[in-house]
């Protein structure tokens, strides 16, 4: 949600800055903009729509040469996406340039004050008021860094500020709380950005900045304080994948590219939590094993695709481990009043680790003394920073703004958590782990050859492109596989489409199947209850009905191929790990339709990749 740059050094800052923004875009792109500081002062250029038409904009009128600048692409809250409500935002003598990812919640109070002084606001951002504040500072004589912390200490809400000043060569300064900021440390040369993409090509050094911190870069240096002025260590990291994972490396999107990824970034996921003997070793699980023994439930929290990925997860667990489990929409969560109690494990999953409704969960959960492991896939991100222990989830970069990766790789921590609580809480015998172990990693070669083996899928998704809605249905762990499809459909080819539990549709509806209605149906492998049998049975149900049905299936599956129009065949796995298989069909569906309706399917409307509001 809104992606940030600011750069400090020797090279041209126009072309850093909006080369940072293009690997941002995903993060939002209804306005983008772009300040830096001249030997005429701050000069700015900002665009309604995608960043080319802020490139175009600066062909038209470029600006001058300098080597200290910021720039933002945004995700509209405060006012629509115009040029005005564009980032970055200058005080009222135009000395200080600033932008904000994130919502500033006493903004009208702010407004009414500076109004009240004479101020004229040029847009309805609440991010402005925040640029006159800092002015005011900066004209009272404070330096930059000082200005930023009186002015967040007028501030309630979330936010991530850049800014500059005319008159402070050679210094940018961002302040952080609850919303993304890392450091990029180059050679004489600093960056600053929301996420590590944006400056990757230039730099794998980087620093992770805490919770209420101001960072002021220069070309040669670094210095963290917090808000109350107190020197912050400096924490450095190596960013562990280069400039290739933030290319689409040959693909039209990026989300094509990330289905692909997928077996690699589930083997990636296993790497270093499996023993010779085929256990679990989860070293992050910084939670006493004795705690984590004598804990009674579970409450999974998290949003969209990664609440799905929660949906599973509580089968797994649950069978595994015989302990409660919840599923709550990080929404939702701290507003019903939870039963959490200090016996609760409440397991985040976030693949930025930084979505706003699952931080606050976190926070909520700890102050109801919760222990509080989180799934993410963002190195230091907020919601990993402020859990008790995190399992990294090794996808590397997910920017199409669909994900796809991130939900497989999910899965699979969720997996090692649920195997790894039955083996300390011995819910199962060793060699049952073990053969779990050995199926999990197995899946890579199994997704390979559904990957593979696409050319049905594609071939449907021009058959079905026209279609005004679609229906997935599943039942068990393939209840939320349906979700999951029907949600990657809706996201990015805006069909309507739903996933129903397959045994629920007679209850209400059925009443939507007509003829030639494009039905998928997960139907899991045989052998365990009569979960096979069931779904067969309701895929039945809608053929009566005249639906034309896709069936995601067993390879051999001969009596769930008898109903199928089309037949998606899947290698045979544990019925717990099928969803990491059968959501690969309809990933690619999803993709394939959006390209073929001519969406730009790594930037759907409406939507950014990390959502950093409540
Ligand atoms: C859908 C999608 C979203 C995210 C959700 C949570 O394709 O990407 O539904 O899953 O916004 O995001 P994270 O996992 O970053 O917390």
């Amino acid at each position: 949600m809104c992606g940030i740059v600011g750069y400090v050094g020797w090279r041209e800052a126009e072309t850093v800055i909006v080369a940072g923004l293009k690997r941002m875009e995903y993060r939002g792109y209804d306005s983008a903009g772009i300040a830096v500081v001249t030997a005429d002062g701050v000069v700015s250029r900002k665009k309604a729509g995608k960043l080319v038409n802020l490139e175009t904009e600066l062909v038209e009128h470029p600006l001058a040469s300098s080597h200290q600048g910021i720039g933002h692409t945004r995700w509209a809250t405060h006012g629509g996406p115009t040029d005005e409500n564009a980032h970055p935002h200058l005080g009222r003598t135009g000395r200080v340039a600033l932008v904000h990812n994130g919502i500033i919640e006493n903004f009208a109070q702010l407004r009414a004050e500076l109004v009240a002084d004479g101020v004229e606001f040029a847009s309805d951002t609440d991010s402005e008021a925040v640029a006159h504040l800092l002015e005011r500072e900066v004209l009272d004589g404070h330096g930059l860094t000082e200005a930023m912390r009186r002015t967040v200490g007028r501030l309630e809400g979330s936010f991530t500020l850049v800014a500059i000043d005319a008159q402070c060569p050679d210094t940018v300064v961002a302040a952080r709380r609850s919303s993304p900021l890392v450091v990029g440390v180059g050679d004489k040369e600093m960056f600053l950005a929301s996420d590590v993409a944006s400056f990757i090509e230039h730099t794998r050094e980087a620093i992770e900045l805490g919770q209420d911190q101001i960072v002021e870069i220069t070309p040669d240096s670094v210095a963290v304080t917090t808000f109350d002025a107190e020197e912050a260590p400096v924490r450095p990291y190596h960013i562990d994948w280069d400039l290739s994972a933030a290319e689409k490396g040959g693909y039209d999107w990026f989300m094509r590219k990330e289905i692909f990824e997928q077996p690699k970034a589930v083997s990636d996921t296993l790497l270093g939590r499996i023993g010779a003997d085929r256990l679990l070793v989860l070293d992050e699980m910084r939670i006493d094993v004795a705690h984590l023994r004598s804990i009674d439930s579970i409450i999974v929290v998290a949003c969209g695709t990664a609440y799905h990925a929660g949906l599973i997860a509580k089968y797994a667990i649950e069978h595994w481990t015989r302990i409660p489990v919840e599923v709550e929409l990080a929404s939702e969560f701290r507003y019903r009043d939870p039963i959490v109690t200090s016996r609760t494990l409440v397991v985040t999953i976030s693949q930025s680790g930084e979505t706003a409704d699952t931080l606050m969960a976190v926070r909520h959960a700890r102050e109801q003394r919760a222990k509080v492991v989180s799934i993410c896939n963002t190195n230091g991100a907020t919601i990993p920073r402020e859990s008790d222990a995190v399992i990294y989830t090794h996808a590397g970069p997910e920017i199409g703004v669909a994900s796809t990766k991130g939900f497989t790789t999910q899965l699979i921590a969720c997996y090692l958590l649920g195997l790894y609580l039955a083996q300390i809480r011995d819910a199962k015998f060793g060699d049952e782990i073990a053969s779990l172990v050995r199926e999990l990693e197995a899946l890579p070669a199994k997704m390979d050859e559904v990957l593979d083996d696409l050319g049905t899928t594609l071939a449907l998704a021009r058959d079905l492109m026209d279609c005004s809605v679609v229906l997935f249905l599943g039942r068990h762990v393939g209840y939320p596989v349906a979700l999951e499809g029907a949600l990657k459909l809706k996201e990015i080819s805006y069909m309507h489409a739903e996933g129903f539990a397959a045994g629920e549709l007679k209850h209400g509806p059925i009443a939507l199947v007509e003829e030639g209605l494009p039905v998928f149906i997960v139907v899991p492998p045989r052998g365990r209850d009569q979960l096979h049998d069931k779904v067969v049975s309701n895929i039945q149900e809608v053929r009566a009905r005249g639906a034309r049905t896709i069936v995601l299936a067993e390879r051999d599956d001969a009596e769930a191929e008898r109903f199928a129009d089309v037949f998606l065949p899947l290698p045979t796995v544990p019925t717990l790990f099928q969803p990491v298989l059968a959501i690969l069909p309809l990933q690619e569906f999803a993709c394939e339709v959006a390209t073929l309706k001519g969406h730009d399917v790594d930037q759907p409307r409406n939507l950014a990749k990390s959502v950093t509001v409540e």
